[in-house]
């Protein structure tokens, strides 16, 4: 069977590192890079570090308005749609790159298979929700990763088959977990590229809170990141906190306010891993980020409205507004009940799943 895979953005090339090894063991896989991520260290550090295979193509689409970059991508896609006559178009997640491979291959009437499907946030102002509905409801067959997405599938009578699967990146996280277990703080350290100037503030005793954002929701009106920033400034321990390319500019004018804060450059996967492994709590407004919190044990606030209501499960997450005061709050008070089993999103086996439903739908 050929099967094309479209990625672009970070979360997609941790899903597919999961999942490509699986495909390709009886099937050929075209893979389709749309661009949509292309700094060094927001696209290529994935593909070497977690050993993605080169992409087939590279659709080198890159920034623009939700509209000027998913017509790009489509127009890209459907040149090597026609190029390359897959049997099946899989697609990861809720990105424009999602967004773009799914209605140019429902257009060419090739099947699609969608990986995490059914999520949904219940926000339709946001661009991951648009995205995800319209994929969901061009697909053919959908790989939910835990109960609520199946069930949120059926409530809205997909037309396609819906399949609960686990979560992908489950998968990646205990596969590439055990290589950030095998590695010490002095490795991880020495690679992270600092923007404000205080990296020495971190050490291995005093601990870090790990903490990204970069939705627009909370990044676009600047006085929400700040009202972010504000309240990292006063934990108790130095903030470890990556910066999304959308927010630099805006962190090396204001950092040096902020001096509980490390601000450094994006880091890789199994960076990511291990910051959020060894760290006291997490606070983010990534999709995948409180995920994986919840996956590792590691209590989280999540600055967003509404995302992964799985994560609730045992107080492991709570969802909190970009208000200073609320922050603290909830950062002071999140405590989880370990008693509570964490089998929200499966077995950590969800690849081989997915791939054994998808040879079963060709024959
Ligand atoms: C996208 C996804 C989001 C996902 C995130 C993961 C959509 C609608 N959003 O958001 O769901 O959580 O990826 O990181 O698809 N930029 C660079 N270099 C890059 C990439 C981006 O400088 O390599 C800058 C550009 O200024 C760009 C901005 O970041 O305009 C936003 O990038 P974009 O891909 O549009 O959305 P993300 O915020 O990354």
């Amino acid at each position: 069977m050929k099967i094309l895979t479209v990625v672009g953005a970070r979360p997609q090339f941790i899903k597919a590192a999961a999942v490509s090894d699986e495909i390709r063991k009886d099937n050929t896989e075209i893979l389709v890079h749309t661009g949509q991520h292309y700094d060094e260290n927001m696209s290529k550090v994935f593909f070497d570090e977690l050993g993605i295979p080169k992409p087939d193509y590279n659709l080198g689409v890159g920034s623009g308005s939700h509209a000027q970059q998913t017509a790009q991508m489509m127009l890209g896609m459907e040149k090597v749609l026609l190029e390359t006559q897959p049997d099946m178009v899989l697609l990861y997640g809720d990105t424009n790159s999602t967004l773009a491979g799914a209605i140019t291959a429902a257009k060419l009437n090739i099947p699609i298979a969608h990986v995490e499907a059914g999520v949904r946030f219940h926000l339709m102002d946001m661009p991951e929700e648009q995205n995800r509905v319209v994929a969901d409801h061009l697909s053919s067959l959908l790989f939910a990763s835990t109960l609520l997405g199946q069930q949120n599938l059926l409530d809205e009578k997909v037309a396609g088959e819906v399949h609960n699967v686990g979560d992908v990146m489950y998968d990646a996280l205990i596969r590439f977990g055990r290589i950030a277990d095998g590695l010490d703080f002095e490795h991880f350290y020495k690679r992270l590229t600092p923007i404000s100037h205080n990296l020495d503030k971190l050490d291995k005793n005093s601990g870090w809170y790990y903490c990204t954002s970069h939705r627009p929701e909370n990044t676009d009106d600047k006085s929400k990141l700040e009202n972010i920033f504000a309240a990292l400034n006063e934990l108790d321990a130095p903030v470890l906190f990556p910066a999304h390319p959308r927010i630099q500019s805006f962190v090396s004018s204001v950092y040096e306010k902020y001096p509980n804060i490390v601000f450094v450059q994006p880091v890789s996967y199994i960076d990511s891993v291990y910051f959020t492994k060894h760290a006291k709590k997490i606070v983010t407004d990534s999709g995948g980020l409180h995920k994986e919190a919840y996956l590792l044990g590691i209590p989280c606030v999540t600055v967003l409205r509404s995302g992964w209501e799985e994560t609730k499960t045992g107080n492991w997450n709570v969802f909190v507004s970009p208000d200073k005061r609320a922050i603290l709050d909830a950062v002071r008070n999140v405590t989880p009940d370990v008693s509570v089993a964490r089998d929200q999103f499966g077995d950590g086996c969800s690849a081989k799943k997915i791939v054994g439903i998808v040879d079963g739908f060709a024959r």
